[in-house]
């Protein structure tokens, strides 16, 4: 709902839980007046806000009133230059060098539902019911340019996204320093900064630290996301926990270079800026041209990080993923990377399909090395034609070999890439990212293709739809493994972006029926923008069971569970060298779109019948799995344990995963999960053992026996150990 009061020329922007108010200042340009939770709607919100009588110490004013600083105002959208020292949301530089700009309010226009974003990926509506949209209109006359600030409320979400868009309508030629998509000021600093940070095997952990004065922030500039800082931050009251309190999430949906900045100012507020990193950007804006911002999506709640989690995964599952496989439950895979890596041929792969098959796979994902001479990763990336040494009969004879056994194939790809070692590098050296008077540096021995070409962007989606066409491909792992260093311009960068989403816009477009899989490395660009293209995001390379909790418990804060790729793989796990029991690693990987990647061909007998069961388990209860609303319990970043579970969204049943990490001596016999989420009324079964209310198991909770085996020395097997438990409803 929106609402405005024309007369003190207030905006109100109300959905279920959350109200977002702003007016416009006397200056003309907006000030920021509240967010937080539902307030009714008034004539007026004048009093929100009192200014001082007048400016106290060093205060710039406006000239006609001296008590009239932006020092003081709360802002919603600050730009460079008058009388506000805080960083600003805009800076736009003029060809008489001046940066200055004085964007006034013009107007607005109420849409309803959602209008998608130019060449950018962003949430959307399916019927314009579900979401209206305010479109406030600034400009600046001196300059020639439109400012407008798009605000879309969803009904029934606790969300509201912005973006922000320039319009340059006279002749001047303008460069964009600096436009995000969002700015905030909230009137105090009483807060914890939660974020998601890491490195490659090691992504989205969650850290939290305390509000400073001056400016904290998270950011990339490694031309992705990145596995380092997730485009996510919350602010968080200082006693909110997982199940009460209030947070604030904002995720912007953008794979490229990022700047999430917080402020704190001499008087307490806090300034809160998210969107395209104004490190080492710029834009040049002709005439008659405009700029889009990337969107930013932001969830209020007053009940704990979860709930802002359940909003979260609940709008990107329905309202930003897209496609056939939006709603459709995954297929359970088996790839075949951690099997062979680089070394196999067509009777190895089918071997570990015809394995795999009886056992209850469903697809057959073959990964990288099938293409071009790549029996190492310093080669080929580029030429995307068969390895006839591997695959001599091509991709249609393996496809049919998989179907044969009754599976479908999934292919791997990393199409932005190019190694020097390949046709393609020695046709076009010059499709190459990089400044022409520098060495460039390898990543994974390999270049990135400059995506902002119109030739290399056609070669790539003609080349990988050929490949999809002639294998009868079902599924692609989407890959990308290096990030950006010699950038030649400072709009390279962004370019290249929008260049990946013309892409991937089109390949999605001409393959409907596909599963895509996004990947960099593991989990280096797992972000909202390319969920938009593909529902979900292999999270890592790291596959340790016991790592992986961290993982998806911290990329859950945001992501669906649906959207995190998680497999089985081998031990000694290739990554940690840890030994978990294959019991462990699906009760892990239970909760993802799950797979396996080992040589399944290698398993005795009976570790197979324990596969096959596992898929068995996981197929019964995928729907649940992959689709329910997803709760945490207990965090690895605090506690031994691990525990979080999945449930209906009509409470019927659920399935609760625990786990303890390191086995303990003598522990609390009384240990204890108490549940989340269930309805208090239902009584449910627990795993067919005994009955329970919901109630019962929202308080007194699931109390877990001693384990039997406390006085033997194969402690080894007693590290690592997961339970799952199934509730169904009795009455
Ligand atoms: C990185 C990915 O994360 C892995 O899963 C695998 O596909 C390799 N690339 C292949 O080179």
């Amino acid at each position: 709902m929106i609402f405005v009061n024309e007369e003190s020329r207030e905006f109100h922007l109300q959905n279920s839980n959350s109200s977002y108010i702003f007016n416009v200042l006397k200056n003309g340009s907006l000030g920021h007046l509240y967010y937080g939770k539902k307030i009714k709607h008034r004539d007026s919100f004048s009093h929100f806000f009192k200014a001082p009588k007048e400016g106290v110490g060093i205060i710039a004013h406006i000239k006609e009133d001296s008590a009239f600083s932006l020092e003081y105002y709360k802002q919603e959208y600050p730009s460079y230059g008058s009388t506000d020292f805080r960083k600003p949301a805009i800076k736009i530089l003029q060809e008489n060098g001046s940066r200055i700009t004085g964007f006034q309010y013009d107007s607005y226009k109420i849409l309803k539902g959602k209008p998608l974003l130019k060449g950018l990926p962003s949430s959307y509506v399916e019927n314009e019911d579900e979401a209206s949209t305010l479109e406030i209109k600034l400009v600046d006359e001196v300059i020639s340019c439109n400012l407008y600030l798009t605000y879309t409320v969803y009904e029934g979400r606790s969300v509201i996204t912005r973006n922000a868009r320039v319009e340059n309508f006279g002749s001047e030629k303008l460069v964009i320093e600096n436009l995000m998509s969002m700015s905030i000021d909230f009137p105090d600093y009483d807060f914890d900064m939660l974020h998601l940070s890491g490195a490659w095997g090691r992504e989205r952990a969650v850290k939290e630290r305390s509000l400073e004065k001056g400016c904290q922030y998270i950011d990339s500039t490694r031309g992705a996301s990145s596995a380092h800082q997730n485009p996510f931050v919350a602010l968080k009251r200082k006693d909110t926990t997982e199940h009460s309190g209030e947070i604030y999430g904002f995720s912007l949906v953008y794979s490229g270079n990022f700047l999430a900045h917080i402020e704190v100012d001499h008087f307490d507020a806090t300034r809160l800026t998210m969107g395209i990193n104004p490190f080492d950007f710029s834009w040049e804006l002709d005439g008659g041209q405009e700029f889009q911002t990337p969107e930013v999506i932001m969830v209020y709640s007053n009940n704990g990080i979860n709930e802002m989690s359940g909003t979260f995964h609940k709008l990107l599952k329905e309202r930003v993923a897209r496609g056939s496989w939006r709603d459709k439950e995954r297929p359970v895979l088996i790839n075949n990377w951690e099997a062979t890596y680089f070394y196999f041929n067509e009777e190895k792969l089918v071997e570990i399909a015809k394995a795999a098959a009886p056992l209850g796979f469903e697809l057959f994902v073959l990964d990288d090395g099938w293409f071009g001479n790549r029996n190492k990763d310093n080669s080929s990336l580029g030429d995307w034609f068969v390895d006839k040494n591997k695959l001599p009969n091509g991709l249609k004879s393996l496809s049919d070999k998989i179907k044969q056994e009754g599976m479908k194939l999934g292919l791997w790809f990393e199409p932005e890439m190019i190694s020097e070692d390949s046709e393609l590098f020695r046709a076009h050296p010059n499709w190459v990212l990089g400044v022409e008077n520098r060495n460039l540096s390898l990543g994974r021995n390999q270049y990135i293709l400059d995506l902002s070409r119109k030739e290399v962007r056609d070669y790539i989606i003609e080349i990988v739809s050929e490949r999809l066409t002639e294998g009868n491909i079902s599924y692609v792992k989407w890959d990308m493994n290096r990030n950006m260093t010699e950038i030649p311009k400072k709009d390279t960068a962004h370019k290249y972006i929008l260049g990946l989403y013309e892409i991937l816009e089109e390949i999605t477009k001409r393959f409907p029926h596909v599963l895509f899989e996004s990947c960099a490395s593991g989990g280096g660009r797992f972000d909202t923008g390319m969920l938009y293209y593909m529902p979900q995001t292999w999270a890592s390379d790291n596959t340790d069971a016991c790592e992986r909790l961290k993982i998806q418990y911290g990329t859950s804060i945001v992501y669906p569970i649906s959207s995190i790729g998680a497999h089985v793989s081998d031990v000694p796990n290739h990554q940690t060298a840890r030994i978990t029991s294959l019991d462990m690693r699906n009760k892990v990987a239970f909760f993802g779109s799950f797979g396996y990647e080992l040589d399944i061909t290698k398993f005795s007998e009976e570790m197979k019948v324990e596969v096959k069961k596992n898929i068995e388990f996981y197929k019964e209860n995928r729907k649940l799995l992959q689709f329910g609303d997803f709760i945490r319990l207990h965090s690895p970043f605090e506690e031994n344990r691990v525990s979080w579970m999945s449930v209906a969204s009509d409470k019927s049943e659920a399935i609760i995963g625990y786990y303890e990490i390191l086995s303990e001596t003598n522990p609390s016999y009384n240990k204890k999960i108490i549940l989340k989420g269930l309805d208090e009324d239902i009584l449910y079964s627990v795993n067919g053992e005994y009955e329970a209310y919901g109630d019962e198991l929202m308080n007194v909770g699931i109390v877990f026996e001693q384990p039997d085996r406390y006085f033997s020395y194969e402690s080894a097997t007693r590290d690592f150990r997961g339970e799952i438990i199934r509730l169904t409803r009795v009455k």
